[in-house]
C-alpha cells in the first residue's frame, strides 16, 4: 500500500488532509472536469474512493458536485458522501470541516448558509477551486446576482495566470458582471479568459449573455458557432450554451433551425436531468408564444417531467415551474395542478429558504402559467406582474426568467390590455434597442 502523507497541498496550494498521493492528483482531474463541465468528476473520483476510502476531499468533492444538480433526486448518495466525511472528520482539517458544514447545510435545503460556509472557507484559503465554484453555482440557484459578482471579486486578486484553472475564476466573474448588467466588463474579462483557456464552456456563456443581453444576436451566433468545438461535444452544459444558441435563432424568426437545435442537441434523447428539461421546456413555450407549432415535442417533455415530478416537485420551484409549463404546453392541466398543489405543500413546510422560494415565486409563477393554459389571461397578467420584480429569488439568469416577461407581454396582448402591454414593450426596448421579436409583439397589439 502506498504511504499516505501529511499535509498535502493541491495544485493551487491549498491544504488536503491524509490521502494517498494518487487520490490528489484523482482531485486534480475531477476539478477540471467539474471547471470546464468535460467529463465526469463523480465518476472519477468514485473509482478513487473504492481504492483509498478515507480520502474525504473525495468525498465532499462528490456530494458537492451531486448537489449542484438542484435535484432531490442524488440527496440519498449525497448523504452517503457526507456521512462518510463526517465520520473522518477527525482526520480533517480545518477548512474540509468547514465545507463538510457547508454541504449537509446544503443538503438539508440551507442554500444561503452553505453559501455563506463556503465563504468563510474563502476568507482564510482564497485558492479554494471547489468552494469558488460551489459558492458561485449556488448564488445562481440563489439568485443571489450581486454575489454571483462579488464573491469572486472577494478572491480574485488572490489569483493570477500562472496558477493551474485561472480562466475558471475570470469566467465565473464575467457571468457575475454580466448579471449584475456590467455588460463591457463581463465580455471583456470573459474574453480574457477564453484567451487563455478556449475550451471554456462557463466563459463562453457568460460572453453568451452579454450578447443576448445587448440583443447582439447575429454575433452571439457566429459567437458560438465559431467555437462549438470548445464547448460541446462530451460536455455537460453543452445542451444549456445550445439553448442560448436557439434563442438568438428565435430572436430573427428562424423558428426551424430553433427546432432543429432542439431536436439534435437540446434534448437531442430523453433526460432525467432537471437542467436540461427545463431549458428544453423553456425553449418549446417561447416558440409557442411565437405561434410555433412545435407538434407532439409538448408530449414528449411533459411524459420526462411526469416520470421526474412525484419524487421532484417541491424541491427547488425554479424546476418547478418548467414542469407546470410543459404540462400548460401538453395541455394536462391535472399534472400542472398536483405539481403546483406539492408547490403550494414546500411554501408551507420546506425549510425556511426553498419555502421562500416556493410562496414567493413559485406560487404565482405556476398559477399564472395554468391561467394562460385555460386561456384566463387577465388571470396570468395579475400573477406575472407583481412577481416579476422579485422572481430572481428563485434563482436562474435574467435571461431563463425573461420566460416570465414574455408570458405577461403575451398574456396582456391576449387580454386585450393594449396600454399595459405596449408599456411593457417599452420597457423591453429601452433594454434591447431593434429586437425583431419586441417587433413581433408589438405588431400582435391590437388598439
Ligand atoms: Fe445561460
Amino acid at each position: 500500500m502506498i504511504p499516505k502523507q501529511k499535509s498535502q497541498f493541491d495544485a493551487r496550494g491549498v491544504p488536503v488532509s491524509v490521502c494517498e498521493p494518487a487520490s490528489l492528483d484523482d482531485y486534480e482531474k475531477a476539478l477540471i472536469q467539474f471547471q470546464s463541465y468535460f467529463g465526469d468528476p463523480t465518476e472519477t473520483l468514485s473509482d478513487t474512493l473504492q481504492r483509498d476510502p478515507e480520502f474525504v476531499l473525495g468525498h465532499i468533492f462528490n456530494a458537492n458536485a451531486m448537489l449542484m444538480m438542484s435535484e432531490r433526486q442524488y440527496l440519498p448518495a449525497i448523504r452517503k458522501n457526507i456521512e462518510t466525511a463526517e465520520s473522518l472528520s477527525s482526520k480533517s482539517n480545518d477548512r474540509e470541516k468547514a465545507l463538510i458544514s457547508a454541504a449537509r447545510h446544503w443538503m438539508e435545503g440551507r442554500w444561503d448558509k452553505a453559501a455563506a460556509t463556503w465563504d468563510v472557507v474563502l476568507a482564510k484559503y482564497p485558492h479554494d477551486a471547489l468552494a469558488i465554484q460551489c459558492g458561485h453555482l449556488t448564488d445562481f440557484y440563489l439568485g443571489d446576482a450581486v454575489n454571483l459578482r462579488d464573491r469572486i471579486g472577494r478572491v480574485i486578486g488572490s489569483w493570477d495566470q500562472s496558477m493551474p484553472g485561472y480562466s475558471y475564476i475570470l469566467g465565473m466573474q464575467a457571468f457575475g458582471l454580466e448579471e449584475c448588467n456590467e455588460f463591457e466588463r463581463a465580455e471583456e474579462t470573459g474574453r480574457v479568459a477564453l484567451s487563455i483557456e478556449p475550451r471554456d464552456g462557463w466563459s463562453v456563456h457568460a460572453i453568451t449573455h452579454v450578447l443576448e443581453m445587448q440583443n447582439r444576436y447575429d454575433e452571439g451566433q457566429k459567437f458560438l458557432e465559431d467555437r462549438t468545438g470548445d464547448w460541446s461535444g462530451d460536455n455537460g452544459f453543452e445542451f444549456h450554451n445550445w439553448w442560448h444558441l436557439a434563442l438568438f435563432y428565435i430572436e430573427r424568426e428562424d423558428f426551424d433551425d430553433a427546432l432543429r437545435l432542439y431536436d439534435e442537441r437540446i434534448l437531442p434523447e430523453e433526460s432525467d436531468l432537471s437542467l436540461q428539461m427545463l431549458d428544453a421546456t423553456a425553449l418549446l413555450w417561447r416558440l409557442h408564444l411565437q405561434g410555433v407549432d412545435v407538434g407532439d415535442r409538448w408530449n414528449a417533455i411533459a411524459d420526462s417531467w411526469e416520470r421526474k415530478t412525484l419524487l421532484e416537485s417541491g424541491y427547488y420551484a425554479f424546476n418547478d415551474l418548467h414542469a407546470v409549463v410543459a404540462f400548460a404546453g401538453a395541455k394536462r392541466l391535472g399534472s400542472a395542478k398536483e405539481v403546483t398543489n406539492r408547490v403550494i405543500e414546500a411554501a408551507n413546510n420546506n425549510p425556511d429558504l426553498t419555502r421562500m422560494m416556493a410562496r414567493d415565486v413559485g406560487i404565482p409563477t405556476c398559477s399564472a402559467m395554468i391561467a394562460f393554459a385555460e386561456g384566463r389571461y387577465a388571470d396570468a397578467v395579475s400573477d406575472l406582474y407583481p412577481v416579476r420584480s422579485i422572481a430572481h429569488r428563485f434563482g436562474g439568469s435574467n435571461a431563463q426568467r425573461d420566460i416570465l416577461t414574455q408570458t405577461l407581454i403575451e398574456s396582456a396582448i391576449r387580454d386585450g390590455q393594449a396600454r399595459l402591454a405596449q408599456n411593457l414593450l417599452n420597457e423591453r426596448s429601452m433594454h434591447k434597442p431593434l429586437s425583431p421579436l419586441t417587433r413581433r409583439f408589438k405588431n400582435k397589439i391590437v388598439h
